[in-house]
Order: structure tokens, then C-alpha cells, then sequence
């Protein structure tokens, strides 16, 4: 049984440059740290010099950024910001495209699938290791390629049957901080299926794989580090494995149909319509980006609308005097109306308060209108009646796509219709055009809590079966 394992970073490598002969370098360092290679020993090699050596290294000044990079740079911009991460220029993120087969997570990273079928954040592109501000290394290409060939060398100059590793840190979900993953591999498989052996107590292993190449690209990790330790290559000594001439990293990689992670549309959409809330408690401190809410509004703009339409107008209210001003004087009305109906003094001042509390608080406030100036004219009432009622409808499909993309943001809002019986007053204090008619307001902001969804009614309550008997 095996109780020892050596791990030892080789030292003087240099800084490698494109076209840098890997293997060479690695003997010299062998030799370098008095070190004779043995069956059975383990190469560990961090991507970035292979990446440097093979030339890929790009120059983000060369980069011509495409429409959907910017679009993809305007969206998580904001993002990145509120987490405190640097924001990826257009450059970068057309580079990350570029290296992509499909981006899966558009947050304040973005998790993209690369070309080798890695699921990692930003296509494995770093910027850091690498010398130039503009600068940044790409994955090798194909590093089970590049381990072999490594192998090879080694092999035909020490007669020496080692195995190669070629590693990188990725993030995790679910867990804080990196580790090591092999991203090429040869010599050694990427794992161990343990299953059928027995365990301590004689059961036999039901499921049990071992990511054996990803633990051994871990542990060198430790030696390696991620700064300026300037150790990129760790000899693996007394890891007993079945040495095999033809592996490759493809058999680490999940095949997507059995990958539960990667839900399908319907869930991700069934997830979002089921848990937006309206959110009618007080939001989080935190101020919320306007950019952001622009976001959302270009996605409301995808809703459908009578004639395509398009009547909606949103009016972003940030916290200030203009907004303060607006519902003063939208309690005036309040207090005249509520007056009018009967309601004692004490009511009337709660909900003022209320009000002020919902729309003075929220940090951002945004009032949806009707244009009317698009709306079909026709001489008969009636029509003109049915006209103004989709474009209410068209307005509403909008609101809804703008409370369920500020939802997806991680936003909490809630829909008002208080515009809606002070409209003249809306429109007066806000200097509106004539056309505008203030339907609804939308508090937004960070929810403190999660809210509890009120109750839905039964499917069937809602659809009206015909009886096609007759
Ligand atoms: C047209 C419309 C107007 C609304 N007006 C108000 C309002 O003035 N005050 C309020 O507290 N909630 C308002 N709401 C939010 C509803 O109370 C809420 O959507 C409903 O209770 C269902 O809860 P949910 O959105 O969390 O699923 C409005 C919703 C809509 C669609």
C-alpha cells in the first residue's frame, strides 16, 4: 500500500517565449535540480507555458471587438462592478467568444464551454503570468497534443516511462477558491473507476470515479502557486498508476445529456417566471445601477405589442428632488381623493406615509407610460376605445418582461398603480410630452428578504374547456 507521495517544483525554468522547446527546458531542469527521472514519475506542467510557447499569447490593442461583445461587455459591466471585479473590456470578451463553443453563465464572469469542451470561467484566458499590459495567454489548443508529444521527448532521451500532466486552476461552483485540473494529459488516465472494488468493510463500490489526473493536477497546484513563485513544472514522485500509452483528457469531460447542471430552457425559464415576487419590503441599502435598469428596459423592449406598436415609455427616477417633488404632489391628490371618499384623518396620513415609504425608499423608481402619439386614429368610438385598451395591453407585455429581466438581475421589484390616478399630475410635475399617460410605477432595488409566493389557483380554474360534443 502506498503512504508517501513526493511532490518537488522544479527550479530554474526560465520565462518561456513563443517558441520555447518545453521538454528541453524540462530536462535542463532536471538535471539543473539533480534529479534523474524514473518509471512511473509524473510530470506536472502548468498551461501557461505551453500557452507561451506555442504562441498563444494575443494583444488585446489587435482585437476588434464584435456587436454582441459589446452587448455582452454593456451587460455585465454593471455586474462585475457591484462585485468588485474588474471589468472585462469589449477586447477581451471577443477573445473569450472566440474560444467558446457556448457561453453558458452571463454574470459577473462569464462561464463559458471551450472549444476543447472545458467548462470554465472566461474560456481559461489569463491575464496575469504574462508579460504586457494588452497581453493575455489562451488555453493551448490541444494540450493532450502537447502532453504526448512532451512524453515522447522525454521518453526517447531518458528511456523513461514518465506521464504528463498539463494543469490549470479553474474556480468551482458551490465552493470558494481555484484548483488545479488537468487539461491535457498522456501516459496516465484522467481517472479511476473504482467502481466494482471493495471498500474497508467489504461492500462493493457503487460509483466511486476517481478524478485522479485533476487531484495529482491539485496537489503540484500547491508548489506552483498562482503568483510569482516562478515554479511551473512539479516532478510527481511515488504516485503508483497504471502507466498507458493512449489517454486523453476527453474522458474527464461530462457528456451534456447526463450533465444535471446544464438545465434546459424550460426549467431555467420555469424557474424565473415562478420566482419573481412583487417585493413590497424595504430593499437593501445598496444603490442600484441605472445601467442595469437600462438593461432590463432594452429586454422589455422584446415584448409583443398590438401592430408592434412598441407604445411603451419608461421614465428611470433615481432618489432626489424631482422624485420627492413628484410624490408630494401625487399626495396631494391622494389626500383630496381619499378626503372625498370619507376616510378619517388618521387613515389618510398612514397611507401617505405608505406611499412615501414605497416610492421615496425604493432606490429606484421607474414610471411606464403609454405613448399614445402611435395609437391607431379612428372616427368611431368604439374603435378608437379597443385601440387605447392594446395599447395597455402592449404596455403591460412590456412591464412584465422588464419586472422578469430586473427579476433575473437579482433585482426585487414591485408594480404600482398609483400613476395611474394621478396621472395628470405625473405628467405636470415630470414635464412630460402630451402624448405620455402614466400607467405604472416600479420600485426597485436589492430584496433584504425572500418573499413567500402568494397562493396560485388551481390550472384548471383558468382554462375554459368547450364542450365540442354539442
Ligand atoms: C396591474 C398591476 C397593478 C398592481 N398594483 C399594485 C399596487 O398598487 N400595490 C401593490 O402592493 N401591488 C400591486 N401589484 C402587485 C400585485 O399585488 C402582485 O402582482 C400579486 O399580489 C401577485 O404577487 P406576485 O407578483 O408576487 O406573484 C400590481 C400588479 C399588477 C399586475
Amino acid at each position: 500500500m502506498q503512504n508517501k507521495i513526493d511532490l518537488i517544483g522544479l527550479k530554474g525554468i526560465p520565462i518561456i517565449k513563443p517558441g520555447d522547446n518545453i521538454s528541453k527546458i524540462i530536462l535542463e531542469a532536471l538535471k539543473f535540480n539533480n534529479i534523474v527521472l524514473e518509471d512511473g514519475d509524473i510530470i506536472i506542467i502548468a498551461q501557461t507555458i505551453i500557452s507561451k510557447s506555442n504562441g498563444r499569447i494575443k494583444n488585446l490593442k489587435n482585437i476588434t471587438p464584435s456587436k454582441k461583445a459589446i452587448e455582452m461587455h454593456n451587460t455585465i459591466t454593471p455586474l462585475a462592478k457591484s462585485v468588485g471585479i474588474p471589468v472585462k473590456t469589449p477586447e477581451l470578451i471577443q477573445v473569450i467568444l472566440e474560444e467558446s463553443k457556448e457561453i453558458l453563465k452571463t454574470e459577473h464572469v462569464l462561464i463559458t464551454e471551450t472549444n476543447h469542451g472545458f467548462v470554465c470561467a472566461n474560456a481559461g484566458i489569463d491575464q496575469s503570468n504574462v508579460e504586457g499590459e494588452y497581453n493575455i495567454t489562451l488555453l493551448p489548443k490541444n494540450p493532450d497534443h502537447d502532453a504526448n508529444k512532451i512524453r515522447q521527448t522525454l521518453k526517447k532521451k531518458t528511456k523513461k516511462n514518465v506521464a504528463i500532466i498539463i494543469s490549470d486552476s479553474f474556480g468551482r461552483p458551490f465552493r470558494v477558491g481555484a484548483v488545479g485540473v488537468a487539461l491535457g494529459i498522456s501516459g496516465i488516465n484522467a481517472i479511476l473507476d473504482k467502481r466494482g472494488s471493495k471498500d474497508l468493510f467489504g461492500h462493493e463500490l457503487q460509483s466511486t470515479i476517481v478524478a485522479q489526473a485533476d487531484n495529482l493536477a491539485s496537489a503540484a497546484q500547491l508548489i506552483m502557486g498562482e503568483c510569482d513563485e516562478g515554479l511551473p513544472v512539479v516532478l510527481i514522485r511515488g504516485y503508483k498508476f497504471n502507466y498507458q500509452e493512449n489517454t486523453s483528457i476527453k474522458s474527464i469531460i461530462r457528456e451534456k445529456s447526463s450533465d444535471i447542471f446544464r438545465k434546459n430552457k424550460i426549467d431555467i425559464l420555469s424557474e424565473i417566471l415562478k420566482n419573481r415576487r412583487s417585493y413590497k419590503l424595504k430593499f437593501d441599502f445598496r444603490d442600484v445601477d441605472t445601467k442595469i435598469i437600462e438593461n432590463c428596459i432594452e429586454l422589455a423592449r422584446w415584448a409583443p405589442s398590438a401592430h408592434n406598436g412598441q407604445f411603451w415609455r419608461f421614465v428611470i427616477l433615481e432618489k432626489g428632488v424631482i422624485r420627492t417633488h413628484l410624490i408630494e404632489n401625487m399626495n396631494i391628490k391622494l389626500r383630496q381623493d381619499l378626503e372625498s371618499d370619507g376616510k378619517s384623518d388618521e387613515f389618510i396620513q398612514k397611507k401617505i406615509e405608505k406611499t412615501r415609504e414605497n416610492f421615496l425608499e425604493a432606490p429606484i423608481l421607474t414610471l411606464l407610460c403609454l405613448d399614445t402619439a402611435n395609437l391607431e386614429k379612428y372616427s368611431d368610438p368604439e374603435r378608437s376605445n379597443n385601440e387605447y385598451t392594446l395599447g395597455i395591453q402592449s404596455i403591460s407585455a412590456s412591464a412584465t418582461y422588464f419586472l422578469l429581466a430586473l427579476h433575473t438581475m437579482q433585482l426585487a421589484a414591485c408594480w404600482y398603480c398609483a400613476p395611474l390616478f394621478s396621472r395628470d399630475i405625473v405628467k405636470e410635475t415630470l414635464h412630460l410630452p402630451n402624448s405620455y399617460e402614466p400607467m405604472a410605477f416600479f420600485t426597485v432595488g436589492y430584496p433584504i428578504k425572500k418573499i413567500e409566493a402568494p397562493a396560485r389557483k388551481k390550472l384548471n380554474d383558468f382554462i375554459f374547456k368547450l364542450n365540442n360534443m354539442g
